[in-house]
């Protein structure tokens, strides 16, 4: 049975850099061995939720918000194995939780759209989004 955890104190770091790589999210920072970035990102991150099959961790996302106006998810990641068994959708449903009256943003990866459809996001109008670098997600 999968288990999903809020917060930081049970991750195993290394563990969770191996996630991101095998589900192909973070991947800027994972080809520098940019870990101790990542780490501090999650440690910023406002909320941070887990899913565990046992001691083993099979997903991870996160959110930045103020709680009161507007949040952002991000690197909502599932291993392979563990993807279409409703992990995710267990992860976001408690990331998500108390939540309600906040305005929340995100991007999906491409493929994944119908995903974030069924947990009740739309597709935006308007949305503009700054990379540094260059992006497939953006047009000119
Ligand atoms: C996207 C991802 C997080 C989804 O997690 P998951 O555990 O496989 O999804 P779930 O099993 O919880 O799916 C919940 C619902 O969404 C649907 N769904 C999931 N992925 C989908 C997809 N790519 N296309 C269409 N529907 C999808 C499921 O069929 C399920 O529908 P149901 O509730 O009607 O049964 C996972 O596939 C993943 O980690 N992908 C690689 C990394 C990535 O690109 N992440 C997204 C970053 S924005």
């Amino acid at each position: 049975m999968i288990s999903y955890k809020l917060g930081l104190e049970y991750i195993n770091w290394s563990e969770l850099f191996n996630l991101y790589e095998k589900v192909g999210l973070l991947r800027r920072f994972i080809e520098n061995r940019e870990f101790d970035k990542i780490q501090s990102a999650f440690q910023k991150s406002c909320k941070v939720v887990t899913a565990w099959d046992g001691e083993k961790l099979v997903g991870s996302c996160r959110m930045l918000s103020d709680s009161i106006c507007y949040g952002a998810v991000f690197n909502v990641g599932v291993l392979p194995e563990y993807q279409k068994k409703s992990v995710g959708k267990g992860m976001m449903n408690l990331l998500l939780k108390g939540e309600e009256n906040i305005t929340i943003h995100l991007t999906s990866t491409f493929g994944n759209e119908d995903f974030y459809k069924k947990l009740g996001f739309k597709k935006h109008k308007t949305a503009y989004s700054k990379y540094p670098f260059e992006s497939k997600y953006v047009e000119d």
